[in-house]
């Protein structure tokens, strides 16, 4: 058993929530509910990033203070997730008063341990990324991701980051399930291959008053990814006495699993300074930082609210409802890759592997049983039909896990959807619905097979869809859900009510634009 803690990236306040955002946080919230079933003490975050320029300069346009505004945008991430049904555990707010006094303490450590100093900072900032760039990091006098940036020159503090340089290489080297997928540890590693500068972690006030007061000058603000890479540690009671047991329970400890999921634009933040900063404070690293690619849109770029073709997940959600679109997401993208986002390609997957796969499964057992079996669950002493069904469920229940474990969620559904698909198979071959009319005990054989398929491969889908297969296991009257639950064969005893309803998973069409 782990303490397996997982976290979402924190939102920049000011964004509205879309698919993009969505699939990070849908992703972190089926490792979560996978951990939990699997009997792991998990703890899931997710959040807003609420300092900063851009958050400053929005709240004037509207007239508020940033406080105001920031409590007002909060909700629309609360809501958005509400309706994904996400099950996080604390949804972290850099405002939160706990969190800037924390960082004022994280400040004043490494100020007194010389890893802070002042000097006049020239440059280019980007806003939009709220990122510091030199001149040779520049392209066509853009920042790299192709944002405007502004000149600066201004006395400002610095965070000795390139002192941990070599230590931080070496690290990733010694620990390579550090950074995820290989690829990105490798990026990251090229990245190392520079000389790594300080990072200026101040913002004059004269510029920039929303922010955390840092407690050697009150003239500035704490730069606001200084302050916002600190909630993961924060939230769990980091530089808070009172808290100090619930830090190393999930931070310290040998059972703790701290696993960050980040998109890849945000992976030098996370792989650099975040480190570095720990190495500094004399924190112990995370376990995983998972670098996820990007849902593009119909030009194969990124979907964001800048290039203005962001997909309300709400409205796919209406479409297919929110289990076909966290299924789509999950097994449809290997976790790590960019994929693409069309209308037509999540109705055709919801279709075959929902519709057609695990719903014609649970239609056909139930309308069978319902007809020759009064709806009560036939049993089965015909050890011989389901040895091959068996085994290759047992395995499946290994292959999840494996799969879940090595952040591979789309081979553990693909694992589920075989199992499906090679009990569709066995259904078709030994067709009850013809073999009842003539031979009601084989038929009922088959039938206790596809059941107890159906029973172990919803217990293994639920952290993906949540709410339909708590429903197919209401309708088998399975009330036994856990891990262990699905590893044992003849879960269905003889008799028990088996419900016929109208399909889960109805076909769905495309709507006519
Ligand atoms: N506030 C910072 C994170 C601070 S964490 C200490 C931030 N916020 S963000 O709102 O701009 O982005 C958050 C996450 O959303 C990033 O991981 C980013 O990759 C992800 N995505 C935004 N658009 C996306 C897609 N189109 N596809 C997948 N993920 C995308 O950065």
């Amino acid at each position: 058993m782990k303490n397996f803690y997982i976290t979402t990236p924190i939102y920049y306040v000011n964004d509205k929530p879309h698919l993009g955002t969505a699939y990070c946080t849908i992703m972190c919230d089926v490792l979560a509910r996978y951990h939990k079933l699997f009997g792991d003490k998990t703890f899931f975050l997710t959040g807003t990033d609420e300092h900063g320029q851009k958050v400053q300069q929005a709240a004037e346009k509207r007239g508020l203070s940033p406080q105001e505004h920031c409590d007002e945008l909060a909700e629309n991430f609360k809501q958005a997730w509400k309706n994904l049904n996400i099950n996080y555990d604390v949804f972290f707010r850099t405002t939160a008063d706990f969190h800037k006094t924390a960082v004022r303490a994280a400040l004043q450590q490494l100020f007194d341990q010389d890893l802070i100093y002042a000097d006049t900072y020239e440059g280019w900032y980007s806003v939009s990324e709220e990122i510091f760039y030199t001149e040779k990091d520049l392209i066509d006098g853009k920042s790299p991701t192709g944002k405007e940036v502004q000149k600066i020159s201004e006395k400002n503090y610095f965070f000795k980051m390139s002192q941990f340089q070599q230590p931080l290489i070496d690290y990733i080297q010694a620990h390579p399930e550090f950074i995820q997928p290989e690829y990105r540890k490798n990026e990251i590693l090229g990245f190392l291959k520079q000389p790594l500068s300080d990072l200026c972690i101040s913002r004059p006030k004269s510029r920039l008053s929303w922010g955390v007061e840092l407690p050697f000058d009150k003239d500035y603000v704490t730069y606001v990814w200084f302050d916002a890479l600190l909630n993961y540690a924060t939230a769990v009671g980091y530089q808070q006495e009172q808290r100090a047991a619930e830090f190393s329970e999930w931070w310290g400890s040998k059972d703790s699993q701290v696993t960050h999921v980040i998109g890849k634009d945000i992976l030098t933040t996370h792989a650099v300074y975040w480190p570095t900063m720990l190495m500094a404070l004399k924190v112990p690293l995370p376990k995983v930082i998972f670098g996820h690619g990007w849902i593009l849109n119909k030009d194969n770029a990124k979907m964001s609210k800048s290039s203005g073709d962001v997909l309300n997940p709400l409205d796919i959600k209406d479409l297919i409802g929110v289990d076909g679109l966290r299924y789509f997401l999950v097994r449809d993208i290997h976790f790590g890759n960019d994929a693409p986002f069309s209308f037509e390609g999540v109705i055709q997957k919801v279709n075959n592997d929902l519709a057609n796969n695990i719903g014609n499964l649970l239609s056909r057992t139930t309308n069978l049983i319902g007809k020759y079996f009064e709806g009560k669950a036939p049993g089965n002493k015909d050890l011989t039909l389901s040895a091959s069904l068996q085994k290759t469920a047992l395995q499946c229940c290994e292959d999840v896990k494996n799969h879940i474990e090595k952040l591979e969620p789309s081979y553990a559904a693909e694992s589920v959807v075989k199992l499906l698909n090679d009990c569709n198979k066995f259904l078709e071959d030994t067709a009850p619905w013809k073999t009842a009319k003539e031979d009601l005990t084989s038929a009922g054989e088959v039938l206790h097979i596809a059941l107890e398929v159906l029973r172990i491969s919803a217990i293994l889908l639920q952290p993906v869809m949540p709410e339909k297969m708590s429903i197919l296991l209401d309708r088998l009257s399975v009330t036994e859900r856990d891990f262990s639950s699905a590893k044992k064969w003849h879960g269905i005893s003889a008799g028990t009510p088996i419900e016929k309803s109208e399909p889960l998973f109805p076909r769905v069409e495309l709507p006519k634009s």
